[in-house]
């Protein structure tokens, strides 16, 4: 008995412990299944899992990145054509969520209801949409915070055909709904109470190559407005999907999963075919920091620079996508990869909901030998954990005692309205806490700065 008792506290043996909220139906191994176009609702981990339980946390990631990846129903946002197969056309499913420009208008009015679009001057290529459109106007996975004092912090990608990558970042329908209910696209409702969000709520972001000049026969591929930063217009073009981000919030994980998706072929790795997206292949090291700012954006788009994955992607979950990927054979989702799930991780989930999202409560997590980040969003942000997914928006949780907490979505706090005063973000301490941890994340040199190291200075200056 004492010794049950005290097996349940070796840190490393909390993945054992979870018997009690365990469904009786979770099969181990997980069966590989692409034709639900629902995302599950919670992970299913059966009991007494030993080690890690890699594939139950990346078959939930698979599953929901099939049920975002299905062609959406004619006509109604976010809902999936069940007549359809995953591999069948039309626009994605999370392509017709509801887009952050949707969502945050620069003069602080209401959202269009879910289904419906806005006028031209709400999207950044200044359009009328209709359903299934996409509108990429933004060069940074930070959008605007490019322009609120963390110019010279961000930088943006360019690819191999020396083309800039763009970013979109969008939420499903209980998301975008608790924000236009309670009015939290204005920051006087979200800077006093803080906000929490219901469980089924999911946001994306994905990342966008412009196909000029690429081969497209292993991308999935569409028509976009795309702005052009030169001339500041927006024409259709078609542009790859080459990293997609899914976060959902659970009952089990009141943290979020956090799960994220590349094409094949961004860097050299296994499976990989050249040419790469973002790696000439010549073998010259990746810089340590972006050559390039956000802020002013470098026109003409300069020359690409070399991008690598710094910790290989877990065998385990490199399995998972083999199985995955062959079971998507003959669709352009066979092109595509899982590099990691993120999870809260205690004893007994469900979660506690006050449990914070820092390293020492996170797989991966401290001393993490797996991926945290994706080469095409979080490209410079690879070596410390505490620059991770979770790390990063658990900044957004309550700081200091001042409860104005996110639910560690960033979006929120960065563009609910207004949003763009100078300075007006870095009175929210997240902001200064976002600040201290992108200006410590690079990519070491060498071995001179150990990642222990930065990893103990930036979770101080987190706490
Ligand atoms: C160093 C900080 C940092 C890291 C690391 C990071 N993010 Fe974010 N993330 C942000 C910020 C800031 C935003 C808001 C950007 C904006 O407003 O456009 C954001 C936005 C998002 C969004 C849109 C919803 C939201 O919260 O606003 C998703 C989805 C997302 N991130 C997923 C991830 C995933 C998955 C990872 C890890 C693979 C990750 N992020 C890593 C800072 C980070």
């Amino acid at each position: 008995m004492k010794l049950h008792l005290s097996l349940l506290f070796v840190p490393g043996l909390v993945y054992f412990s979870n018997t009690a909220s365990a469904q009786p139906t979770c099969p181990n191994p997980p069966p590989v299944v692409i034709n639900s176009s629902q995302p599950p609702a919670d992970i299913c981990l059966p009991p007494n899992v030993p080690g890690v339980p890699f594939q139950f946390f990346d078959d939930f990631s698979w599953r929901s990145f099939i049920a975002l990846v299905w062609p959406a129903l004619n006509g109604q946002r976010g809902t999936p054509d069940t007549a359809k197969t995953v591999g069948g056309p039309g626009s994605r499913v999370f392509e017709t969520y509801k887009e952050l420009a949707e969502v945050f208008h620069n003069d602080g009015s209401g959202p269009s209801n879910w289904n419906d679009f806005d006028m031209p001057s709400q999207n950044g290529c200044n359009v009328q949409m209709a359903f299934g459109d996409v509108v990429l106007a933004s060069f940074s996975k930070f959008s605007n915070l490019g322009q609120a004092s963390f110019g010279s912090l961000l930088g943006p990608l360019v690819a191999q055909n020396q083309t800039y990558v763009r970013y979109l970042t969008s939420f499903n329908e209980p998301e975008f709904t608790a924000i236009q209910s309670g009015k939290w696209y204005l920051r006087a409702n979200i800077a006093a109470a803080g906000v929490t969000f219901t469980n089924g709520s999911i946001d994306v972001k994905s990342a966008w190559i412009d196909m000029s000049n690429k081969n497209p026969q292993r991308f999935y591929t569409r028509t976009a407005w795309l702005l052009d930063p030169q001339s500041g217009t927006c024409s259709q073009k078609l542009v790859g999907l080459v990293g997609l981000h899914i976060v959902q919030k659970t009952p089990s994980r009141p943290q979020w999963i956090w799960s994220t998706f590349e094409q094949m072929d961004n860097v050299p790795e296994a499976g990989a075919q050249s040419p790469f997206n973002f790696n000439n292949g010549g073998g010259t090291t990746m810089p340590s920091s972006n050559p390039y700012k956000l802020n002013p954006l470098p026109l003409p788009t300069p020359p690409p620079f070399n991008v690598s994955r710094i910790q290989q992607i877990s065998t385990s979950t490199q399995s998972t996508n083999t199985s995955y990927q062959a079971a998507l054979a003959g669709t352009p989702w066979q092109f595509y990869r899982l590099v990691m799930t993120q999870w809260p991780v205690c004893n007994n989930p469900p979660c506690n909901p006050t449990m914070r999202g820092t390293p020492g409560n996170t797989f991966p997590g401290t001393g993490a030998t797996t991926p945290f980040a994706n080469t095409t969003l979080e490209t410079f942000d690879q070596t410390s954990i505490f620059t991770g997914c979770m790390a990063c928006h658990n900044v957004t949780q309550t700081v200091s005692g001042v409860t104005q907490g996110t639910d560690f979505v960033w979006s929120l706090k960065d563009h609910a309205f207004p949003a763009n005063v100078p300075n007006l973000l870095l009175k929210d301490p997240s902001f200064k806490n976002l600040q201290s941890l992108l200006s410590k994340s690079k990519i070491p040199t060498a071995a001179a700065r150990t990642a222990a190291s930065r990893d103990k200075a930036a979770e101080n200056s987190v706490k």
